[in-house]
């Protein structure tokens, strides 16, 4: 299966790269994949701009690494997007990726996919819940999400997403369904 991993964290290895791994991990059960991971803080992804070019159909004028973005997004049976909740919703540079996107809204890039949503949050999530299900809904593809709560009410502190076990094998064993599931 292609699978691209979008890194919506601004942080390497932190708490929603640790679910996208452990959800990797889950379909590499099953098999090799083609993965492709992507991680737009380190990226050049500018902002749309909302020139409305791309409804010509001819795509998104801005040359910069979305170009990298759209083919492999078009191609992906799975679609993982590794998100801390920022300001209760998904991170900026996430946001700008996905504006850029509308370049491309169509069953072809959207239609008959996997989409992954996993969540690292201390309080807040669902926001991104109603976003992902009207997406996939509109588009006629599956959605699935784990979330992480990484925050201990009772002490008031953050917690290692290690200390989540059931979180990761949650992620653990979604990715070992999809990859078995899928056709
Ligand atoms: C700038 C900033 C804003 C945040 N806003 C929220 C929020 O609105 N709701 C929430 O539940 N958690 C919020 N958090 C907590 C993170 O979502 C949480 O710590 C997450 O697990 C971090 O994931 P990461 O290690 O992959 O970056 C925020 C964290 C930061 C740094």
């Amino acid at each position: 299966m292609n699978i691209i991993v979008l890194h919506g964290s601004a942080r390497r290895n932190g708490d929603t790269d640790t679910l996208a791994e452990h959800f990797l991990r889950g379909m590499a059960t099953t098999g090799s994949h083609e993965i492709t991971h992507f991680t737009p803080i380190d990226m050049s992804i500018a902002h749309c701009r909302a020139c409305m070019e791309c409804m010509k159909g001819t795509g998104c004028v801005i040359q910069d690494d979305m170009q990298n973005v759209y083919p492999a997004f078009r191609d992906a049976d799975v679609v993982v997007m590794a998100t801390p909740m920022f300001w209760g919703y998904m991170t900026s540079q996430l946001k700008t990726l996905f504006d850029r996107l509308e370049a491309v809204v169509c069953s072809t890039y959207f239609g008959n996919k996997d989409f992954v949503l996993l969540i690292g949050y201390r309080s807040y999530y669902g926001s991104m819940i109603e976003w992902l299900e009207r997406i996939t809904k509109f588009a006629g593809s599956r959605c699935h999400t784990v979330a992480c709560q990484t925050f201990d009410p009772a002490t008031g502190t953050d917690r290692p997403i290690n200390q989540t076990p059931e979180r990761l094998t949650e992620a653990f064993e979604l990715g070992r369904r999809i990859a078995e599931v899928s056709p």
